[in-house]
């Protein structure tokens, strides 16, 4: 599945750098330096960017049981805030540069993985998969995802959705709306009956929501093969098609309410009841329905609900987050433990019903995948896929730095012709 992803271009380097990097982060602060031994144990840098509510719950869970598996190491938090990595991995980009990397980063299988691993970043771990048994355990696409020549890069933790349509069904019963669309028109028809009411028809966070509601729309409006098209060689991003699709994505997007800091606050206004729709992944979900502490502890179906995006039943619009071994770690052996933890039905146990997600293994322990969840894992073994563009899947990282240009220009423009040729450049200048 996919051959055309194993092709990703090497990252180009130097497109990202420190100075794009708003810093700051929550856990240990996003700091750049090495943190020294503590007490006696091995500090092991774990770099991601789950700071935020919801987020951070599943990193905690699995942190947790690290811990107890691992006295001889203390888990350093190098999280760095901002929702989809942008900043983190811009400040990634520049230590990995910098030959200074963390111990173990999260990278997306696919794509954007690809570009670590052609850039010589990352060891491979065939011997981790041989000694844990792995090829038998994740599913053989999604190794082949994070694979090149037959070495593998990677161990998944997750798998994420990223079409789902989030609803108040209070909002949409008040505007008249008495199901979850399932066409993009339907869609449309619905954000009308809301605005008339005066509440919010679709919240929206920082720019890169503006990205996946793209991703979304593009693959409601197009379909799965003619989606999945777009990042073959050759893909026409100026056909008729794709410029009804960013018809669509226009007009849908003119419902966006206020933008907010983030996913969170934007996904908080359909739970609250001040917005109807929010189009975004499923860690929405963990943040929804996780107690106080980390989460809004909502109530499935009354106070939010969710359906695939317009379009999209059937398909399974997916990524997946995975811990990588750097080249050069300066904890190489605490690292490997912290993999061996992502990689075990009881770390990924622990993780996946906090982060949002099901789990990468095939063998995990069902019952603890409820509510949403059990739904997302019924939809996994049935549906067809298509790759996530914001997050990983698609497209490489400087491909995806031209469509976020594009989409930001879009937000300020709203020149659906220009988003075209952005989108269109964007690929022709990427696409291998
Ligand atoms: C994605 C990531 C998810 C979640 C989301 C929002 O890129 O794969 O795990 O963190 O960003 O921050």
């Amino acid at each position: 599945m996919r051959r055309w992803l194993a092709t990703a271009s090497i990252m180009m380097a130097g497109v990202l750098s420190l100075a794009a990097c708003g810093g700051g982060g929550g856990g240990g602060g996003g700091s750049t330096q090495q943190p020294a031994a503590s007490g006696g144990k091995q500090q092991v840098e774990v770099f991601s960017w789950w700071t935020g509510p919801g987020e951070a719950d599943g990193l905690a869970a699995m942190r947790k049981i690290f811990e107890q598996q691992n006295s001889a190491y203390s888990f350093f938090d190098a999280a760095v805030a901002g929702g989809s990595g942008d900043k983190a991995k811009a400040l990634l980009e520049s230590k990995l540069q910098a030959q200074q990397p963390p111990d173990t980063f999260q990278g997306h299988a696919g794509a954007e993985l690809q570009g670590y691993i052609k850039a010589g970043y990352l060891e491979d771990l065939t011997f981790l998969y041989d000694e844990l048994k792995l090829k038998d355990i994740f599913p053989a696409q999604l190794v082949d995802q994070i694979s090149v020549e037959g070495k593998i890069y990677s161990v998944p933790v997750n798998i994420h959705r990223s079409n789902v349509l989030w609803y108040n069904p209070s909002v949409l019963k008040e505007a008249g709306v008495s199901a979850a669309p399932k066409t993009i028109d339907e869609f449309v028809a619905a954000l009308e009956k809301v605005k008339a009411k005066g509440k919010v028809p679709l919240s929206i966070g920082s720019e890169w929501t503006v990205t996946h509601l793209l991703e979304n729309v593009l693959l409601g409006s197009l379909g799965t093969d003619a989606y999945n098209a777009l990042f073959k060689p050759g893909a026409n991003w100026n056909s008729p098609e794709v410029t009804k699709a960013l018809e669509s994505f226009a007009k849908i997007y003119s419902y966006a309410g206020d933008p907010q800091d983030d996913w969170q606050p934007a996904a908080k206004q359909v739970a609250d009841g001040q917005a109807a729709f929010n189009i975004m992944g499923d860690w929405a979900y963990g943040y929804f329905h996780n107690p106080p502490e980390g989460g809004l502890g909502k109530t499935s179906k009354t106070d939010f609900d969710w359906a695939p995006a317009p379009g999209t039943e059937g398909t399974y619009l997916w990524l997946s987050d995975s811990f990588t071994l750097p080249k050069g770690a300066k904890h190489r052996d605490g690292a490997v433990a912290w993999l061996k933890v992502a990689a075990s039905k009881e770390g990924q146990d622990a993780f996946n019903p906090k982060k949002g997600s099901i789990p990468a293994r095939t063998d995990a322990d069902k019952s603890l995948y409820t509510d949403y969840l059990a739904d997302a894992l019924k939809d996994w073994s049935s549906n067809k896929l298509a790759g996530s563009i914001q997050h990983g899947v698609s497209v490489n990282q400087p491909w995806l730095a031209a469509i976020n240009e594009a989409v930001g220009l879009f937000v300020g423009s709203k020149d659906v012709k220009a988003l075209q040729k952005g989108l269109a450049d964007a690929a022709a200048a990427n696409a291998q």
